[in-house]
């Protein structure tokens, strides 16, 4: 039991270490600024296990303890509507980055359509036209009702 919870606490340091460490290394590549990708594929798989896995766990059921808890993005009825993931991995919300100055939106657009259609049965594509819809709209960032 505690081992189990000692492992989960590992790989989620390492993960968003690894994140900062990539956000790091782009940054230098490019010092004029401006967009920078993170060096995975367009796959929204690849993206979700490079990146958002970390924190939302490999079956994305998330994680949590003391002071941080991570919403489970599997069997989550939040995600029917695609503009409210959408608008969280532009803008962020609490712990959760946000991922428009690394992501593509292609990049954001199919992972997003593998986490609505993998760990749910949301089957719509999330696409770039949406991603540039949000990003235009700017919505407020949602309220987290986070009670599951
Ligand atoms: C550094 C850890 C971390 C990473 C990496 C991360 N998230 Fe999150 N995510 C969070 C936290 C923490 C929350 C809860 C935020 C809040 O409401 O305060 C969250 C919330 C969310 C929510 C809202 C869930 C809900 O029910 O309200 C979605 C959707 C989401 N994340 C998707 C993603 C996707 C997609 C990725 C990968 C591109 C990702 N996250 C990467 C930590 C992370």
């Amino acid at each position: 039991m505690m081992m189990n919870q000692m492992l989960r606490y590992g790989s989620l340091a390492f993960g968003v270490a690894a994140l900062a460490a990539t956000v790091a290394l782009r940054a230098q590549d490019a010092p004029g600024g401006g967009p920078t990708a993170v060096e995975v594929s367009g796959e929204g798989k690849e993206v979700y296990e490079q990146i958002c896995q970390a924190c939302h766990m490999a079956d994305a059921k998330g994680g949590g303890g003391a002071g941080a808890v991570i919403p489970a993005l599997a069997g989550n009825p939040r995600l029917a509507d695609k503009d409210y993931p959408t608008v969280i991995l532009l803008k962020g919300r609490g712990g959760m980055p946000w991922f428009s100055d690394i992501l593509t939106p292609e990049q954001m657009a199919a992972v997003l359509t593998y986490v609505r259609g993998h760990f749910n049965d949301y089957q719509d594509p999330v696409t770039v036209a949406d991603i540039e819809r949000v990003t235009t709209a700017s919505p407020p960032v949602p309220d987290c009702n986070c009670t599951q």
